[in-house]
């Protein structure tokens, strides 16, 4: 397998138009996805995986996994099929994670347990980004490294024979909880990690499907979750929900486009991922959840929204995790809502892809809308005051984060000037598909 190419894509501007109309599928669920892979290429025998994200960054965990010694093979449209020898094996080659956290890091826990040396890089973003928070734990456990100063990547882990920790997360991460447990499989006694604030929990339902027994405890200081070491890992078939994070562009374009009404499919609705969908209710829009139904141990659900006039809400700290790549598009529908909306607690934001709060501040400005931007908080002053429109009219630089772009993509789409973002080849990272969706729904965005 190869890993896919950087796309070399014109910027792209969307202007307003007329309302967004339609029925769409979301894309497959990007977490789940790169989890399917790695899980995929741990086990022994076929995984034969659906509804894959067929997205830059999970092709990229998707080419890691064949190099660490599974066979990977695309059958069809997002129908993938793994079959893992039971472990990793040393890469001839350097993985190449792209623009990916979540396949660096959880690539890392679940090759620490091997005896093998593996060099990880990825693009300008990915390299700029914290590893030092998973190889802290890994370090404990007896995983050793050799990295750039700060532990940015490329760096070179050394895997072997591990020991179980118990470890308390410093910081509300899913990558860092995941990478952890993904250790644990491999290493001698029972691993324990304590999360103060629930992070998404698919790292250990995917487990379960391939066979593993995982152990969660709400206590008073958190939840608990414990995993015994040398358990082996089946095979099995995973169905991908449609990713909420990617829905959300859809649906809040549609509660901020006058006259549209927008029905997505098949979105992953898990308590710990739909945190943007309650703020957006909160907020008064109208946004309904039908034909809710479990799909490979997952809640699923169908979501309409419509045009809405929207209020500032403020949104608590402890909403963060279930809702922490959901921001950006939230500030574009606070923008168009009634008063302000404060997100509290949103510091981790500025170690994703690109520092989150402070490119949607600018971008926000940008476009005529008045923020305060603070280390850990972001408040948007809403312009719907008597149907006022937002201003638009600005090009925007979005650092290469796909989300940045899609963001002040929707915001074009209402505003009273077109908007326009640089480097929108990386909005392929997570949603090959975003141009046309949107398009097919009547919005015009175009080079
Ligand atoms: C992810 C966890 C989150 C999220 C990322 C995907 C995952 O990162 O931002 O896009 O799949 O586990 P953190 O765990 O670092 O918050």
């Amino acid at each position: 397998m190869n890993p896919p190419g950087q796309a070399v894509c014109p910027a792209l501007t969307a202007k307003p138009g007329g309302p967004l109309n339609g029925e769409v599928h979301a894309p497959g669920d990007k977490s789940v996805s790169h989890r399917s892979m790695i899980l995929g290429g741990l086990a022994s025998g076929v995984t034969e995986v659906s509804g894959l994200l067929e997205g830059e960054d999970v092709l990229r965990t998707a080419a890691a996994v064949a190099a660490l010694g599974a066979r990977v093979d695309r059958l069809g449209e997002g129908h993938w099929r793994v079959e893992g020898r039971g472990g990793f094996v040393e890469p001839a080659e350097v993985i190449d994670c792209g623009n990916s956290g979540t396949g660096a890091r959880l690539l890392m826990g679940a090759a620490a347990g091997f005896d093998l040396a593996v060099t990880f890089t990825g693009d300008a973003s990915l390299r700029r980004r914290p590893m030092g928070r998973v190889l802290e734990p890994l370090g404990q456990m007896g995983a050793r490294w050799l990295g750039r100063s700060k532990n940015r990547l490329p760096l070179t882990l050394r895997g072997g024979a591990l020991r179980a920790i118990s470890y308390r997360l410093p910081v509300a991460s899913a990558q860092v909880k995941s990478a952890v447990l993904l250790a644990g499989l491999n290493a001698g006694g029972q691993t324990e990690v304590i999360e103060p604030e629930p992070t998404r929990d698919h790292t250990e339902r995917m487990l379960r499907a391939f066979g593993a027994r995982v152990e969660v405890f709400d206590e008073a200081d958190g939840r608990h979750i414990w995993l015994q070491g040398g358990q082996a890992l089946a095979g099995c078939e995973i169905k991908v929900p449609g990713d909420p994070s990617s829905a959300a562009f859809p649906l809040v374009a549609a509660l901020i486009t006058p006259g549209s009404a927008v029905t997505v499919r098949g979105v992953l609705l898990n308590p710990l991922r739909a945190g943007l969908f309650a703020t957006l209710q909160e907020m008064g829009a109208d946004l309904q959840i039908v034909n809710l139904r479990e799909d490979s141990g997952e809640p699923v659900g169908d979501l309409i929204a419509r045009h809405s006039h929207l209020r500032g809400v403020e949104v608590p700290a402890e909403r963060a995790p279930s809702m922490i790549d959901e921001y950006p598009i939230l500030a574009v529908a606070a923008a168009f809502a009634e008063g302000r909306t404060v997100m509290r607690g949103v510091g981790e934001l500025r170690v994703k892809e690109s520092d989150r709060v402070a490119l949607m501040a600018a971008g926000l400005q940008a476009c005529g809308v008045a923020v305060d931007e603070q280390r850990d908080s972001l408040t948007v002053v809403g312009v719907a005051r008597g149907a006022h429109p937002v201003r638009g009219g600005a090009r925007v630089t979005t650092h290469g984060d796909h989300r940045i772009a899609m963001s002040h993509l929707v915001l074009g789409l209402a505003a009273q000037a077109p908007v326009t973002v640089d480097e929108p080849g990386m909005i392929a990272t997570s949603f090959p598909g975003f141009v046309d969706l949107m398009t097919g729904l009547g919005a015009e965005i175009a080079p």
